[in-house]
């Protein structure tokens, strides 16, 4: 008999997500039911923490709280995904993004394709992400500063918009630019980042069923503009900061492009950036993550998703893939 294999977003449906509100009320985690990554490729190895409040979301004291083995099949509360954040362009703290980026406007909204495409042009967000092909899916992001959440995205695949705009054999790479309007954006009026915020991946990387481009989250048809509205990359086998937010602008280029992590400090961050915890970053290592907000657990290989993605770095070097 031949059983279909499940993707790792399909081990929930979207219909047994719990609607936002109900996170919003609830300070807990829910349980059981959101066994999605119940997977072998996604089993946690154990996860122990100090519950703390939202909002002071230091390193959890381990030890005082002992929590099972499925403390990975649980998604973070929209408030959790929604307060804390990193989105320099509103400023550098975790809860700048959700103060700061309430007068930016993700609407009218237009993005620009450009490069080795057959069909470049100025798109809507509903160009590139009709409503009838939206879909949700739960991933794990693993941010490079050894945090991680898991978040139930709505979008589509990124290799739809793809096969929409029809790159020529010369596309290579995939470059993502994120908007730059300092009148509603406080943080690029300071030279933080070089700005725009600027991202890239392999034209294969871009392709791979697991790259999302995500419009919502939690059931919803819209981003909060904190978490990158109206659509930003999700890149789950990658460092957080691979997944641009509130892009403008996708080139299909020939060369590997200038991605902004890279070109402001290229001995700690590197393009491929792929979830590693046997290359600590300079400054601290990544064999563990807190799991936000009261976890903490082993840092899988590509973030536990190594069998959709292993493939296309055969033969590379793993120690330098930082
Ligand atoms: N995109 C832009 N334009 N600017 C940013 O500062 N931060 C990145 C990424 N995308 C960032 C960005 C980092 S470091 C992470 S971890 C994720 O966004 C965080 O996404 P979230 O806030 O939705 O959890």
């Amino acid at each position: 008999m031949f059983f279909k294999k499940k993707k790792p977003w399909e081990f929930i449906a979207s219909s047994e997500i719990t609607p936002e509100t109900h996170y919003v009320n609830r300070r807990q985690f829910m349980g059981a039911s959101l066994a999605f990554a119940a997977g072998a490729a996604l089993r946690p190895t154990g996860a122990r923490g100090a519950v703390e409040r939202l909002g002071r979301l230091q390193e959890p004291e381990v030890g005082d709280v002992t929590y099972g083995e499925n403390l990975r099949d649980e998604l973070n509360s929209y408030e959790q995904v929604t307060t804390y954040n990193n989105f320099y362009e509103f400023g550098t703290g975790k809860e700048d993004p959700v103060r700061n980026a309430g007068s930016f406007r993700p609407e009218p909204w237009t993005v620009e394709v450009t490069g080795e495409v057959h069909k470049p042009g100025t798109y809507s967000v509903e160009d590139l992400a009709p409503p009838s092909m939206v879909e949700d899916r739960i991933y794990r992001l693993r941010c490079v500063e050894a945090w991680s959440m898991v978040i139930p995205w709505r979008g589509v695949g990124l290799r739809e918009i793809i096969s929409k705009v029809e790159p020529t054999a010369n596309a290579k790479y995939v470059a993502f630019e994120t908007a730059v309007r300092p009148a509603e954006m406080p943080g690029v009026r300071r030279p933080i980042l070089d700005w725009p915020y600027r991202e890239g991946l392999r034209i294969d990387e871009a392709a791979n069923e697991l790259t999302f481009m995500a419009t919502g989250l939690y059931g919803r048809d819209d981003l909060p503009n904190q978490n990158g509205a109206p659509l930003r990359l999700v890149v789950p086998w990658k460092y957080g900061f691979k997944s641009i937010k509130s892009i403008v602008r996708i080139a299909f280029v020939e060369e590997q492009p200038y991605t902004t992590w890279k070109a402001s400090a290229p001995h700690e961050y590197g393009f491929y950036a792929n979830v590693n915890p046997e290359v600590d970053h300079p400054r601290w290592s990544q064999a563990r993550e807190r799991l936000l907000p009261f976890g903490r657990r082993e840092t899988d290989l590509f973030n536990g998703y190594t069998e959709m993605v292993e493939h296309m770095y055969r033969g590379m070097d793993l120690s330098r893939w930082y």
